[in-house]
């Protein structure tokens, strides 16, 4: 996941720069780099000393010079900036620097530590990305979606792109509207941020700007300070911690000037100065780390409306009422031709891949199967060429998957891989890739990567469906505008979590818990036993509602009839669905041999209330969707349980994050 430092005041800013990357690491990253502005405006006494004419040839060399454009931006009389990018890690990115003998005295710089999505890790790729003239240093985090649009204009009007970047447009755009009024930098970026959709964090320099540094953001997080030596800005508040506890959070689309004597402008984005309030940060490092969360879990829980609102950027041709799926080489012909899909994958990954097979089935009317990866490797499965196989992994190492991948391609198959993690080994074993959009997970429990999966798996069916002709326009359309919503709904599902807690106190003391449900609602019960058995380690096991009956059933305990303390609980997922009446029916049976029913419903739903004190609403989506709504109360139920019983919520016993052996 991207992280951002930029820093100007009167000190050396390498320090400060690679001090915040490194603090930034825990995010994960594939490729680091840093712009320095080769000016010290500094009082002469804070001056380190160093030869800066030998630093700057020697730096010249760790990237050749860009031919400057017919009217590039070149600031003339100022040296250039210097810019260092390695793909690894921030230790390599150290020795680079110095390695280039820099001297020392750049007191205004940014740094970018980069997670691959447009383009794969590389040093061309790395950020910081320029114009033209090597004059502007952009460093951003998120995804420009009109990025392409904007880069053809560019192109036409005579940038140079030296990236697969969507980044390298802004730097671009910048050059093109500081050539409409020179000098006026913050100007300059207010016009480019009017044209950019979609999510951005900038940090942007200009060798012609001594000691100044332009930020803005959209959808991503900022956050900015006066510290004692000058000013600093930063994606996470560990990269600010250690420098100021007072910040300030831009709103979207507003600007800031940072100055070397530590001032800083802020701007709406009309270019109105604003005066916003600063904010003290109570944190201490660790849990800044943290984001302040008392877990990483209920971090990334928390982060699932940015994860669903990333899966679905740049995804949609509207005018076409097209998925975009540019990372697919498959041809309409040979999507056509198709005689079926296999999806192979272990634990969470399996579960989605079960929810994928009933929309690829539902919609796109090709036979799915699901296998687990650990049986499918050692069967002699009937794949062909025509075979497609998507194989998902959130980490991208999980031993079994690898082998089923590598079995899918001896047997001629196409295999595409779903995976959270650039470079990890599945992207180099499978035919190709998408990239889910959850970032770094951290905690061994998948939360966000399930949605993530989830998400893109459904718009991928929908790909599908509408490739082999089986979808229309408006079901594109009617589909993605409902996904567009769960963001939204995801929030308010975390901003109220009461029913969720008390839930979860009246089970923590169970020796089991049942889930049940139909349907895709089936299949959110998978996931969330499996949670719950993985993290509090409170015995737990999902059935098909209909399936009770042959056998579950046995395991409730009739003492609960009479005394409530003995009640087995029961998580019925009945949302609304086809199969509604059908859960409701179930339901009836559990409560008639005395468990405690906890019901996942949709909010408005009276009938639910009338059965079972203990609903926890979720708001109203279609059902294919359903799964991305109702996993979310189930994360919260496992983690108010395991907390309850003092379970390490982040690493439960026995298990690992990534399971790299059979
Ligand atoms: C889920 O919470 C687990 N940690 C586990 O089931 C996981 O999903 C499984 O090991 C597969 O991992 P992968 O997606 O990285 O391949």
């Amino acid at each position: 996941m991207c992280g951002i430092v930029a820093f100007t005041g009167n000190k050396d800013a390498v320090p400060v720069l690679l001090g915040g990357l490194f603090r930034l690491e825990y995010r994960g990253y594939d490729s680091a780099g840093i712009a320095l502005q080769n000016i010290c405006a500094a009082p002469a006494n804070t001056i380190p000393a160093g030869d800066l004419q030998a630093g700057r040839a020697q730096a010249a060399q760790t990237q050749p010079a860009h031919q400057p454009q017919p009217g590039g931006s070149q600031a003339v009389g100022h040296p250039p900036l210097h810019i260092i990018k390695r793909v690894g890690k921030v230790a390599e990115l150290r020795k680079a620097l110095e390695d280039a003998h820099l001297s020392g005295a750049f007191y205004t710089g940014i740094g970018h530590t980069r997670w691959a999505t447009h383009g794969a890790p590389s040093e061309a790729n790395a950020h910081p990305h320029c114009d033209c003239s090597q004059t502007i240093a952009v460093v951003h985090n998120g995804i420009i979606e009109n990025y392409a649009q904007l880069r053809q204009e560019l192109q036409g009007a005579g940038h140079r792109f030296v990236s697969q970047t969507d980044t390298e447009v802004v730097a671009h755009l910048i050059e093109q509207e500081y050539q409409v009024a020179p000098g006026k930098l913050m100007q300059a970026v207010r016009r480019t941020v009017a044209r950019l959709s979609g999510s951005f964090a900038l940090a942007i320099c200009h060798s012609a700007h001594p000691g100044q540094l332009v930020v803005t953001r959209n959808d991503s997080p900022l956050a900015l300070g006066t510290c004692p030596d000058g000013a600093i800005a930063a994606s996470d508040t560990p990269a600010l911690i250690e420098h100021t506890r007072q910040v300030y959070y831009l709103n979207d689309r507003d600007l800031a000037v940072l100055h070397q004597n530590g001032h800083i402008e802020f701007f709406d984005p009309a270019g109105t100065p604003s005066t916003p309030t600063a904010v003290t940060i109570e944190w201490d490092l660790e849990d800044a780390q943290r984001g302040g969360y008392a877990d990483f879990m209920l971090k990334e829980i928390s982060e699932q409306p940015r994860v669903i609102k990333d899966t679905l950027a740049g995804r949609l041709d509207a005018s076409q009422g097209r998925l975009l799926f540019e990372e697919l080489a498959l041809s309409h012909q040979e999507l056509a031709a198709a005689d079926r899909v296999v999806i192979v994958a272990c634990g969470t990954s399996y579960h989605a891949g079960l929810i994928g097979k009933d929309l690829i089935e539902t919609w796109a009317r090709l036979p799915v199967e699901v296998e687990v990866s650990s049986e499918f490797r050692y069967r002699n499965p009937l794949l062909t060429p025509q075979s497609l196989v998507i194989a998902i992994s959130q980490s991208g190492e999980t031993a079994d998957t690898l082998e089923a991948v590598k079995l899918a391609r001896r047997a001629g198959a196409h295999v595409i891989a779903l995976t959270n993690v650039v470079g990890s080994r599945i992207t180099m074993e499978a035919n190709e890739v998408i990239l889910i959009k959850a970032h770094l997970e951290i905690a061994v429990a998948a939360t966000k990567s399930f949605l993530a999966q989830v998400a893109l798996l459904t718009l991928l069916a929908m790909h599908l469906a509408r490739q082999r002709g089986q979808a229309c326009d408006k079901q594109v359309l009617d589909l993605y505008r409902h996904m567009q919503q769960l963001p939204i709904q995801i929030s308010e599902i975390l901003a109220n979590t009461t029913s969720i807690e008390r839930c979860a106190q009246e089970c923590s003391h169970a020796q089991t818990a049942l889930f049940i449900g139909r349907g895709v609602g089936a299949t959110t019960c998978y996931e969330g036993a499996l949670k719950l058995k993985e993290i509090s380690y409170l015995h737990a096991e999902a059935f098909a509602a209909g399936e009770i009956k042959h056998g579950p059933i046995a395991l409730i305990n009739p003492d609960g009839l009479a005394d409530p303390a003995a009640q087995t609980p029961v998580i019925a997922v009945a949302c609304k669905s086809a199969t509604y009446d059908k859960m409701l029916a179930n339901i009836e049976e559990m409560l008639a041999r005395g468990a405690k029913v906890i019901a996942l419903a949709t909010v408005g739903d009276a009938r639910i209330s009338e059965l079972t004190p203990h609903v926890i609403f979720i708001p109203e989506t279609p059902e294919c969707l359903s799964p991305i709504l109702a996993s979310v109360p189930l994360q919260l139920f496992a983690r108010f349980i395991a907390v309850a019983r003092g379970a390490n919520v982040d690493q439960p016993r026995n298990l690992a994050k990534s399971v790299t052996v059979e």
